[in-house]
């Protein structure tokens, strides 16, 4: 097992020694595919960087409403995985729902269908034929997410489940580290056998993530309540037509303490194992926008490489944009995801026939440029054809 930081993958081999990617160089890279959440893109990265040197274990809970980017975050760290060479030996990342994670009728913790979603990771990187030792260490090295973990609490709608209490203690356990046999074929000599692996999982690294709905009016309630000590924060707030006034905002990260995330049904030796707990903040019309034309996988972005395919360059007016992200806004629910169905709108009858649609241009020098206007996104919202 290497128990220096250098990289394993290639001692001498031209790479940079992991120690030397540091948590800003990480956060430029996430940031690339999660906008407006810098906070939490800091504490992820130095999570990611703690396992990425090997010293410390880096795990994470992230807590978000639905739509505000934990299952990015998650998507983006695999998706620097595979764009820095230096990471290769960490690219056995898996991302798994945590109701997956125990058998609901016998009510047990069953860690063997995280460690096989692991070795198939572990082995797509070390190629056709492993050694023992080869998917064991790459094994060690995985990133575990685990999503949905809110679901897994211990009391739902408010009776206990227990169901949620074998999940969260199994997994203590995994976190704290825990030699765990699994079985799995590999080569010895020559020859594929079947053998029992011992995995020290205490050097992977777990990232949970959950929307916890209840837990913000939960909260709030609590910071309300007469005599809770508390006090909201005034906050002057500009609206669209140049007033100002003053509103008392809630914010849930300036109150969240550990006993709520107990009371909620968390099992204290459970949130014990985490390095952090990680708040997402909710998405304004600010940042959608940005995340419409920037995030590498915003909806516009995707249907800008669809049409590169026909020979066609998508623009769109930044007012336009604008306008898609207020629309989307109003969605409170859905975060980002809003997004998707306002641009789609708007892009699925382009994307069907974009040849006969009038605003299709002829551009000096050849090839076609189409420009999402104001008037067409304005007629997409307002439900008309065109
Ligand atoms: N901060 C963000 N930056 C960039 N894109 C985002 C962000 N948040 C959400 N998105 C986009 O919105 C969509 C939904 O986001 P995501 O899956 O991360 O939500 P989530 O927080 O996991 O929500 P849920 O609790 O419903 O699972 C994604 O397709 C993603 O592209
Ligand atoms: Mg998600």
């Amino acid at each position: 097992m290497a128990t220096d930081s250098s990289n394993p993958s290639a001692p001498g081999g031209g790479l940079r020694d992991l120690t030397s990617i540091t948590p800003p160089e990480i956060f430029r890279e996430l940031e690339k595919g999660v906008l407006g959440q810098s906070t939490s893109l800091r504490y992820t990265s130095v999570a990611v960087y703690k396992h990425t040197t090997g010293k410390v274990p880096g795990n994470i809970l992230l807590i978000g409403n639905s739509g505000t980017g934990k299952t990015t975050i998650m998507n983006n760290i695999q998706r620097m995985y595979h764009e820095v060479e230096e990471y290769r030996p960490f690219r056995a990342m898996t991302i798994i729902n945590a109701n997956l994670l125990v058998d609901a009728d016998r009510l047990e913790f069953q860690p063997a269908r995280l460690l096989t979603a692991v070795e198939q990771r572990a082995r797509a990187l070390v190629g056709e034929k492993p050694t023992a030792e080869e998917l064991v260490a790459t094994m060690e090295r995985a990133t575990v997410c685990i999503d949905e973990i809110d679901k897994m609490s211990s009391i739902v709608a408010g009776k206990p489940n227990p169901i949620g209490v074998v999940l969260q203690q199994g997994l203590l356990t995994l976190m704290e580290g825990e030699v765990v046999s699994h079985r799995a074929h590999v080569w010895v000599g020559g020859e594929e056998r079947e053998v029992v692996l011992s995995v020290d999982t205490r050097r992977m690294m777990f990232i949970c993530g959950g929307a916890f709905e209840g837990l913000y009016d939960q909260v709030y309630l609590r910071v309300i309540k007469p005599g809770s000590g508390e006090k909201l924060r005034s906050q002057a707030i500009q609206t669209a037509d140049g007033q100002v006034r003053i509103e008392s905002r809630f914010a849930l990260s300036d109150f969240l303490k550990p006993e709520d995330l107990f009371e909620y049904g968390m099992v204290p030796q459970f949130m014990a194992r985490f390095d952090d707990v990680v708040l997402l903040r909710d998405l304004d019309t600010a940042v959608l926008k940005e995340i419409l034309l920037k995030s590498v996988d915003s909806p516009f972005l995707r249907s800008k490489r669809y049409f590169k395919v026909l020979g066609i360059s998508l623009e769109m007016e930044d007012v336009a944009a604008g306008m898609i992200a207020e629309e989307a806004a109003k969605s409170t629910r859905t975060g980002a995801r809003a997004l998707r169905s306002v641009f789609g709108r708007i892009a699925n009858r382009l994307e069907f026939d974009p040849w006969t649609y009038e605003g299709l241009e002829e551009v000096a020098g050849g090839g076609k440029r189409l420009l999402i206007s104001t008037a067409m996104v304005k007629r997409a919202i307002e439900g008309r054809s065109r």
